[in-house]
């Protein structure tokens, strides 16, 4: 679709969600709370028509992630259709269910880059937050995927719980050598939605963060980069979400359901289409799903005269839905949004939350209990 006054869009970024299986119970995890209920994956004659189908519309950058990838036993055979497509991989992963042989088997299979994420820096938290036993088998993979020549990209999400030990994260991706660093606040969609009070870190806390992480980008200069991303709810104006709805951004989910992003599937009103059904071609330029956010002419005030319009996009739908009830608003994040108010209300709120509130795990019975 050519929206008025831009190029045509083309889905750049394909993130295939494989699965929703994952070994671990992260209680900040994206993936929805009825995941349980999505059982029906695609096969892989499925995922290599969408391969195929998103590469000829120009996607050139492919994230296979989940739930956890390698719970996938076709995962070489992916790895090595995107590798023949001319597609740059990233197998985005917790480390569960790859070895040092298996890491082998995806470097001769062409896999690009591999990110491994770790839930704190030593095993009680780690462990812990991930609900079971996991922070020594995610150093050796990190360590193998360093071996098997990879650059060795860690990711870690932060929150109230681990925000503090920061520097002791960024000693321990030292240790391991690693090339980059991600330390991404949790973004509250998912399971971090139905934890927000209880992992929003306060503002203090994100101040003594960011002074920890300017020390080692600066001890650190040339030899590991280090990102630092706050959580939007601190900020005055949105993120660019998606880089805009339909603009780049094409999710896959396990069932074949196309997303414009890995939340848009909670957005009620809307129906997206399944790749079972249709081409990608179809979904990605015709379906009325992908076209509801596109461009600027669904915005209402103050986003429809706003002149950062074109900057952010009205921020992100699935954010405006989840504090408004209507995705077509302004992400409050906006201080010009009327309901700016519900973001500072939400930090308020987390701030009187104490730390002793037990933490909604992503498991089975308690998906059971919040979808059902
Ligand atoms: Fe869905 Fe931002 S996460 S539009």
């Amino acid at each position: 679709m050519s929206v008025a006054g831009c190029a045509p869009s083309r889905p750049l970024w394909l993130l295939a969600e494989l699965t929703y299986a994952c070994p671990l119970q992260c209680p900040y995890c994206s993936n929805p709370l009825d995941y349980g209920q999505i059982k029906d994956e695609l096969d892989t004659a499925t995922w290599l028509r969408v391969l195929r189908e998103a590469r000829a519309l120009g996607a050139a950058q492919l994230g296979l992630s989940g739930g956890e990838p390698a719970t996938r036993p076709d995962l070489e055979v992916l790895v090595a259709e995107a590798r023949r497509l001319g597609y740059y991989s990233n197998l985005i992963t917790s480390g569960i269910g790859l070895d040092a042989e298996r890491i082998g088997r995806l470097r001769a299979a062409g896999l690009d880059h591999i990110q491994v994420s770790f839930q704190a820096s030593g095993a009680e938290l780690n462990d812990h937050l991930a609900g079971t036993r996991a922070f020594q088998h995610k150093l050796d993979i990190a360590r193998a995927v360093k071996a098997a020549g990879y650059p060795m990209v860690l990711c870690f999400v932060l929150h109230r719980d681990n925000i503090d030990d920061m520097d002791a994260v960024l000693a321990l991706a030292a240790e391991l050598q690693a090339d980059y660093v991600e330390l991404a606040t949790a973004q509250y969609y998912g399971w971090a939605w139905v934890n927000r009070d209880r992992l929003m870190p306060s503002r203090e806390q994100l101040a003594r963060g960011e002074a920890v992480a300017h020390a080692w980008q600066a001890r650190l200069q040339g030899r590991m980069k280090i990102y630092y991303v706050v959580p939007d709810y601190y900020e005055t104006r949105p993120k660019a979400c998606m880089n805009g709805w339909g603009s780049i951004f094409l999710t896959i989910a396990p069932d074949g359901t196309a997303l414009p992003c890995h939340s848009a599937r909670s957005l009620p009103g809307l129906s997206f289409p399944n790749v079972r059904e249709h081409g990608i071609d179809w979904i990605w330029n015709e379906s009325p799903g992908f076209n509801r956010f596109r461009g600027f002419e669904w915005m209402r005030e103050p986003c429809r005269s706003c002149d950062e319009k074109e900057r952010d996009f009205g921020g992100c739908r699935c954010q405006a839905y989840l504090l408004t009830g209507d995705a077509s608003q302004a992400d409050p994040v906006c201080d010009k949004s009327p309901h700016h108010g519900r973001v500072l209300a939400a930090i308020e709120a987390a701030a009187s939350t104490p730390s002793e509130k037990p933490l909604i795990f992503r498991n089975p019975r308690n998906a059971r209990t919040l979808s059902g």
